[in-house]
């Protein structure tokens, strides 16, 4: 049943014309547990109080299925604002991006164009931009795009999903870049062609993919809810005398904040993804389908307190 549901909410995410209605018809659907509000000055003012409680944050723009030119240029400009308003603001926030916003359905070229536009003012003011992993037909394409990037700048991170068989190559292949990785399970509905269907094999993978990063002396970002890979990421790094600065936790913003406060407290690094924006759906969606339970916040964003 679980795994029903989790598939039926995976097709809603995936689909765009109710994406676009969404947009249309504005914030609900409880999306305020997940995203911190529609503005920029919204996310700001999260930011700062996440700051206070001594978390670091990723800021991002929501955005998706972008088809056009000038709303690819539209989503770069909402970056370099929120670049801006973190270097104003003094907080201690990355940007984390898709590609797919930034045109990489359009061209490589205007792609690679707003992600030197973002790029230059991050660099500008310190900020480190991390590209978000999407669906697998994306993959190979991000990563292009991603070393080529590397090779000019420094600022400049990405992510690999553990349910995808080709991660422990893709691995290897970036090695060379020695790149800051965040290590995720993977959001999106995948086939098993591509994927591994059992968690079980996620899981398995995930570890060993931290394994490997890891030893390998590179920055890892582990983001996760799940007790068993941070239980084990603490286990591995106590083992192996590794630092605390080349690693951290990482969650997103609204999930588990008492296990948030509770790793932080331990004295880790701790990370919020901090999401906001008008697009929130598909967004809103992924998050229902990794826990079903969630739908009783929809549906109190939905009929009220
Ligand atoms: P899993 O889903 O197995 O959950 C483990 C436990 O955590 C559950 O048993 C439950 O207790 C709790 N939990 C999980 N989800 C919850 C929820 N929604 N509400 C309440 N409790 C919940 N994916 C991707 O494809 N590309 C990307 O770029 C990113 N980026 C990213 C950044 C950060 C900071 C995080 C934390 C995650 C991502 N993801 C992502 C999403 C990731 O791939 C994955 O879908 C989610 O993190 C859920 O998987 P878990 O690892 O948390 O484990």
């Amino acid at each position: 049943m679980e795994k029903l549901l989790r598939n039926f909410f995976l097709f809603l995410a995936s689909n765009k014309q109710l994406t676009k209605a969404a947009k249309r018809y504005g914030m609900k659907f409880g999306a305020s547990r997940f995203v911190a509000g529609a503005t920029l000055n919204g996310a700001l003012s999260t930011i700062k109080d996440l700051n206070n409680q001594g978390f670091s944050v990723t800021i991002d723009h929501l955005g998706e299925f972008v088809d056009n030119e000038v709303e690819a240029v539209e989503m770069a400009d909402h970056c370099i604002q929120a670049i801006k308003g973190i270097a104003r603001d003094h907080l201690e926030s990355q940007l984390s991006l898709k590609l797919t916003s930034m045109g990489l359905d359009i061209s490589h070229e205007l792609c690679l164009a707003n992600m030197r536009r973002i790029l230059d003012t991050a660099k500008e003011h310190g900020v480190f931009i991390t590209i978000d992993a999407e669906d697998h037909a994306h993959t190979e394409a991000t990563l292009d795009i991603f070393k080529e990037l590397k090779s000019e700048y420094d600022n400049i991170g990405t992510v690999v999903q553990a349910y995808l068989y080709r991660t422990v190559d893709d691995l290897e292949d970036l090695n060379p870049y020695h790149p800051r990785l965040r290590i995720v399970k993977g959001a999106y509905k995948e086939p098993p062609e591509v994927a591994f269907p059992d968690k079980k094999d996620v899981d398995q993978n995930f570890k060993n993919l931290i394994t490997i990063h890891l030893l390998r002396g590179n920055h890892t970002a582990i983001a996760t809810h799940d007790d068993e890979i941070i239980r084990f990421t603490k286990e591995l790094v106590r083992k192996h005398n590794i630092g605390k600065d080349q690693f951290e936790f990482q969650m997103l913003y609204g999930i588990r904040p008492e296990r948030q406060r509770q790793i932080l407290a331990e004295g880790y690094n701790m990370r919020i993804y901090v999401p906001y924006g008008e697009d929130w759906y598909g967004y809103n969606i992924r998050r229902l389908a990794e826990r079903p339970a969630n739908v009783a916040f929809v549906l109190k964003g939905v009929f009220g307190k």
